[in-house]
Parts: structure tokens; C-alpha cells; sequence
């Protein structure tokens, strides 16, 4: 456990910003709760070694070089981390220690380091000729490691080869302490779900002293919602990862700071038999995890990875806990308390998680808990339209050992719906293991954005043996507004995409890998659009505002596409896309050679923007320029100016704008106004 500065401070990393975060972890409790590593990642380096091959730290930000800075940390009763690359530099291009494993290691031994970070950018593979390179980060990460060792001084070593193929997880635990899984986390949650995923299965290559890592916490970085950094912070904990905060601690808030020092979730990531919990089931995206404790308890995360809340449950048994007269379910983030008969329940919301320890306990022990409850809505459409009904069934279900007594459901929804009960809202008693279900008929209003999330909330009241007790659960439903004609949709993605339209700004929901990128083999293109049918003629402009994109990655993203067809990819790839992905910059993509795939791709690398931008998309035969505005079309930069293969695209095409998540397991909703071809 500790924090790193890269998330923060990149190449600007300083002596004083360590030794000021050092300072934060103890004056704001990091220290109490276990936060003991003081990591410098990369950058602290001068940009040549000394005359005599020695590591000097950068003469400006580290003037008095590590040992201070080591010295000070130690004094607070904490431990210095700093960083280093296999290769002949690191990944910013500062001396690396390939041939200097030994004096760099005794560098750092002398300074007082007691953790290193192993970097593998710009290893000289060619040194190595015929071996695989899997092997060469083999080698020489246990060069370093011996290394290390050959210093005397206990050096937690942390191996960083997260590049497919590399696999660290088979061969590093003999030489390190931590090996990284996955590739450079991001402050988003489909980059945190794709480190959870590639590592969760990993489960049996770590344990005491070998750890799988799956990059730095982004708590407080503020990318992401707080629900979604408590289910990062869970999943870490559940998968026995190592806890180190990458984030400006002098700026957390008190609800993130909190979440760092939820000691219930350390003391499952830190228990002692070190055992990362296992992936009992992941059906639809639907995840249960269980981690054995020491003393016998389990931790179960149930995670909600979709855009929909939703009913996760298992059972005591599949979670490995032996028969027992009840369970007490310990909710780690509620601190609520509950007996079960068996059920491991709750109703989760899209993107969060529920984390219980589970412990055996008697039916006596039992009947001094509250029973516990779920409440759950259920709608009948994964989406909704504006001015259309769905009905959505609430059920309250008893798993405790006693029956709950004088139930009423209640629903609600915002201004504008319209709610019909369809039964009964009162059940004067809910015998254990039986539940009661209420259906309401729930209309959206006629009117609305293209988009819209409506919170929908169902209540419970009841009135068990010692008082009333009330529990709540609430659905964030999705609201489309019909796409009219003329516009189409097109859903090139693997899981139904939804879409939204309403005077010319439109909503797109989608997953997709990405758009028409040229390593996709065809048909290309995993994405959804809206489009006019042969609307853009040879001499043509289309417009559109992307005023919210979140994609996962950089493959992902939101903007205009021209095609021949658009929903005949494979046949007719002729076209541009222009749009914004996740890193905030404009990509132009076209197909240049006549080949089935867009082939070519120019990004405006200097071009991070923040939505909202206006992109511009001018055709000209089959040539096509881009150009991108910031400030609502005052000022335009140009992107680039294509051809896309000759005798292709010679009359008119579909236009429309498009959206792909960047990922095949995340969902994210894009949305666009003022679109316009002229
Ligand atoms: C790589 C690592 C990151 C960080 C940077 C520093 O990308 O994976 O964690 O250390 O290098 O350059």
C-alpha cells in the first residue's frame, strides 16, 4: 500500500511534492490505515549518468538528489519508492540501467530506497538475437533482481511488463514482489474494467509476496464517478492487488479520501492468507467474486459492470462457506449488518459494486440481526422511449431467518411520468425465503432530450420484531426519444445499441471496438450510427457538435461518417470518418487504396479537446478535408485533407454521425447537436 506521483505529476515530479505527500499520508491517515510506500515513478533522473556511470537525480527538481528525500521519508516512519527501466532508457527517454543493473542497484541501496519500479520500455532487443521477447524481459528483470538482493537491503521489487506476450504473471514471482498484469490504467471505468478483467483470472499466480498488479488507484482524479472509485477500490481489494493512490493527495476530498480509509476493504485486500479472490460467475457482465479470509470468512464483491442496475445473488454455499444455521452479511461500504439463511444478495447499480464479508454464524446469533433484505426493480424494457410505457415489477425478497412484518411498497419517478400500480402495495407478513413483488406501469413524458437518465425509485417500510426498518433501491432507466425519418440507424456492434433523435441532436448508447480502424480485418467497424440515406452529394458539407463522448480507449469515439452505404461495411467501404475519441484528440479515417477497410488515419496529435467540439466534414468528389472547432464555429483548424480510393465514392453517400465505446464489454452514450449537411 502507498501512493505513486506518475498520475499526478508525470515529468514533473519534485522532491517537494514527495515529501509533501509523504507529510499528507500521515497527517490525513493514509499512514494509520496501512499507506506505507512513498513511490517516485518516472523522471526523477537527470538526462545523463556522471562521469563515473552513477545515476544523478534531476539537478533542479531533486537538488539535493535522493538520499534526503529518502532520509525524510523514513523519518515519518515511511518507505521511498523510485522507478527504473530495464532498457537503455525508460519510457521517457532518461538513462535506463540495461548494463548498469549493479551500480544502479547499489545507487539505490545506498540512497535508502526500499522499492523499485522495473520499467521494459526500449530494451535492446537486438542484443538478444533469436530469443523470444519474454525471455529478454526475463533476463534481465532477474538481473535486477539479483542484483537487488546483492546489496543487502530488502528491496521490494516491482517488475513492469504489462505488453502482450510478456505474461509476467508465469515467471516473475521467483524474482519480484508485483508484477504488473495490464497495460496503463486511465481515469475512466472502461480502462479500469479492462485491468480488472485481464487480471481477475489470474488468480492463482499470486499470493504472500507475489502479487498481481493491476496499475495505480485514480481515486481522486476525478474521471470517474465516486461509486465507480468505490468499485475500483473493491475490485483491487477483492483481487489482493497492491493499494497505491496515483493522485494530488494535498486535493483529495473527504469522500475520497474516506474511500482510501475504508478499513473494512483493506483488511480484505491485506489479509494475511493473501489469496485473490475468484471469479465465481461473470454472466452478462454480472460479476460474483469470492475471496477466502483468514478465520474462514469470505469476501463476496458482487459487481455490476453494465449501464443498468440490476439483481446480482449467489448463495453461501457457492461461495465456498461450509453449512451454517445462518450467515452474517457485513456490508463493507454501508456497514450495514444482516443475517442470511444462505442468499448473498443485493441490488446493484450499473457500474458499482456491493461488498459483503460473509461469516458462519448460529440460528441464535442469527436472531439478533435485522433479516436480510432485498429490493429490486425490475423494468420489462432494458430502454425506454419518450411518451412510451414499460412496467417495471418492485419486489421486496426476505433471505433472513425471520419473517418481515407489515410491508408497504412505494415507487417514484421525476416530473412528467406517469406511474399505475398494478397491485397491491401493502403485504402484512413475508414468510423467510419468500418474497412479494408489486408491478407498476411507468410512462416516460412525451417530450425530451435524446437522450436522458430517469431515476426511478422503488422504497420498502417494514416492521420486523424491533422496529421499522426501510430500505430503498433505485434504477437509472434510459430514456430515448424516437429516431423519425428521414434519419436511420445502423448497429454495426456486437450487443444492441439504442439510439435517440430530436431536432437534430441525437444520442448514441453503444459498445463497438472502434471505427473502421485499419488493423480491423473485414468487414470492418464495430460501431452504431445515425445517418441520412445518399444525403452528402459530390459538393457537400456535414456538421455536428459532439457535445459528451466517453469512450473507452483511443479506438473508441464520437464524430460525422461518410459512406457509400453505411450499413453494407464490407461491401462498400468507401468513406471518411472524422471524430474525437477518448484522449480528447480528432482523428481523420478514410479508405485510400480501394481495399475492403478504411486504411488510413491522421490524428491532430496537439488536438486535445474538451467537448463540446464542432467538427466539419467538406467533400469535394472524393476528396474530403476535416476541420474541428472549439468554440462553436468561430474559429476552425483544419485536420487533414484525403482522397479515398479512386473510382469509389463517385455519386452520393450516407452521412451521419457515429459512436463506438472502444471496448466490447462497456457501453457508453455519445451525444451530438446541431447536425447539418448542406
Ligand atoms: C510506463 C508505465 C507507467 C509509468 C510510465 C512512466 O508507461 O507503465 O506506469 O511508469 O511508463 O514513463
Amino acid at each position: 500500500m502507498g501512493w505513486n506521483d506518475w498520475y499526478t505529476a508525470y515529468c514533473g515530479v519534485n522532491a517537494q511534492l514527495v515529501e509533501q505527500s509523504a507529510q499528507a499520508m500521515v497527517n490525513d491517515g493514509m499512514k494509520a490505515a496501512g499507506y506505507q510506500y512513498v513511490n517516485i515513478d518516472d523522471c526523477w533522473m537527470a538526462p545523463s549518468r556522471d562521469s563515473a556511470g552513477n545515476l544523478v537525480a534531476d539537478p533542479t527538481r531533486f537538488p539535493g538528489g535522493i538520499k534526503p528525500v529518502a532520509d525524510y521519508v523514513h523519518s515519518l516512519g515511511l518507505k521511498l519508492g523510485i522507478y527504473e527501466d530495464a532498457g537503455t532508457t525508460t519510457c521517457a527517454h532518461l538513462p535506463g540501467s540495461y548494463g548498469h543493473e549493479a551500480q544502479d542497484a547499489a545507487s539505490f541501496a545506498a540512497w535508502g530506497v526500499d522499492y523499485l519500479k522495473y520499467d521494459r520500455c526500449n530494451i535492446p532487443f537486438d542484443q538478444f538475437p533469436g530469443q523470444p521477447e519474454q525471455q529478454v524481459q526475463q533476463t534481465l528483470a532477474t538481473r535486477m533482481s539479483d542484483a537487488l538482493k546483492a546489496t543487502g537491503r530488502p528491496i521490494v521489487f516491482s517488475i513492469c511488463t504489462p505488453d502482450r506476450g510478456d505474461d509476467p504473471w508465469r515467471w516473475s514471482a521467483p524474482i519480484a514482489n508485483l508484477w504488473r498484469t495490464t497495460t496503463d490504467i486511465q481515469d475512466n471505468f472502461g480502462s479500469m474494467l479492462v485491468n480488472f478483467e485481464g487480471t481477475v483470472n489470474l488468480f492463482a499466480d499470486a499470493g504472500p509476496g507475489a502479487w498481481n498488479d493491476p496499475d495505480m488507484l485514480q481515486i481522486g482524479n476525478r474521471g470517474s464517478t465516486r461509486l465507480e472509485y468505490r468499485t475500483e477500490f473493491s475490485l483491487w481489494a477483492e483481487m489482493a492487488a497492491p493499494l497505491i493512490a496515483s493522485t494530488n493527495l494535498a486535493a483529495l476530498s473527504p469522500g475520497a479520501l474516506a474511500m482510501y480509509e475504508n478499513t473494512a476493504v483493506i483488511a480484505v485486500d491485506q489479509d494475511p492468507w493473501g489469496k485473490p479472490g475468484i471469479p465465481i460467475s461473470s454472466t452478462g457482465g454480472l460479476w460474483v467474486l469470492s475471496k477466502e479470509l483468514s478465520g474462514g470468512d469470505r469476501s463476496v464483491v458482487l459487481f455490476n459492470s453494465t449501464v443498468t442496475a440490476a439483481t446480482i445473488a449467489t448463495s453461501a454455499t457457492a461461495v465456498g462457506l461450509p453449512a451454517a444455521g445462518a450467515y452474517r452479511l457485513q456490508d463493507l461500504w454501508s456497514n450495514s449488518v444482516t443475517a442470511s439463511r444462505g442468499a448473498i444478495s443485493a441490488f446493484v447499480p450499473a457500474h458499482g459494486v456491493v461488498m459483503y464479508r460473509v461469516s458462519t454464524i448460529d440460528r441464535r446469533q442469527a436472531r439478533a440481526l435485522p433479516p436480510h433484505t432485498m429490493l429490486s426493480l425490475a423494468p420489462a424494457a432494458a430502454q425506454l422511449f419518450t411518451g412510451r410505457s414499460t412496467i417495471v415489477r418492485e419486489t421486496l425478497t426476505d433471505d433472513g431467518p425471520a419473517p418481515v412484518k407489515r410491508v408497504k411498497l412505494t415507487f417514484r419517478a421525476g416530473r412528467g411520468w406517469r406511474i399505475k400500480r398494478l397491485g397491491r402495495a401493502r403485504v402484512e407478513r413475508l414468510a423467510p425465503g419468500h418474497r412479494y413483488t408489486v408491478a407498476f406501469r411507468v410512462t416516460a413524458p412525451v417530450a425530451g432530450p435524446p437522450f436522458a437518465l430517469a431515476a426511478l425509485s422503488g422504497g420498502a417500510s417494514w416492521d420486523p420484531v424491533n422496529g421499522w426498518r426501510a430500505t430503498a433501491a433505485i434504477l437509472g432507466e434510459r430514456v430515448f426519444a424516437p429516431v423519425p425519418p428521414p434519419y436511420r440507424t445502423a448497429d454495426l456492434t456486437s450487443q444492441p445499441a439504442a439510439f435517440g433523435a430530436r431536432d437534430g441532436a441525437f444520442a448514441i448508447s453503444a459498445r463497438g471496438t472502434g471505427v473502421l480502424q485499419p488493423w480491423n480485418a473485414p468487414p470492418t467497424g464495430s460501431y452504431a450510427a445515425i445517418y441520412e440515406p445518399q444525403r452528402a452529394g459530390v459538393s457537400s458539407t456535414a456538421q455536428v457538435t459532439v457535445t459528451y463522448d466517453q469512450a473507452g480507449g483511443t479506438a473508441g469515439g464520437a464524430g460525422l461518417i461518410e459512406r457509400d452505404a453505411m450499413t453494407a461495411p464490407a461491401a462498400s467501404p468507401a468513406g471518411v470518418v472524422l471524430f474525437v475519441n477518448d484522449a480528447g484528440t480528432v482523428v481523420m479515417s478514410w479508405n485510400a487504396t480501394g481495399a475492403r477497410n478504411v486504411d488510413s488515419r491522421y490524428a491532430v496529435q496537439n488536438a486535445v479537446v474538451h467537448e463540446p467540439v464542432t467538427l466539419r466534414l467538406v467533400r469535394g468528389g472524393s476528396t474530403y478535408t476535416g476541420y474541428y472547432s472549439t468554440d462553436a464555429g468561430v474559429t476552425w483548424s483544419p485536420v487533414d485533407t484525403v482522397t479515398v480510393a479512386p473510382g469509389a465514392s463517385a455519386g452520393d453517400q450516407d452521412v451521419g454521425v457515429f459512436h463506438a465505446s472502444g471496448l466490447f464489454t462497456w457501453t457508453t452514450t455519445a451525444t451530438f447537436k446541431d447536425f447539418s449537411v448542406r
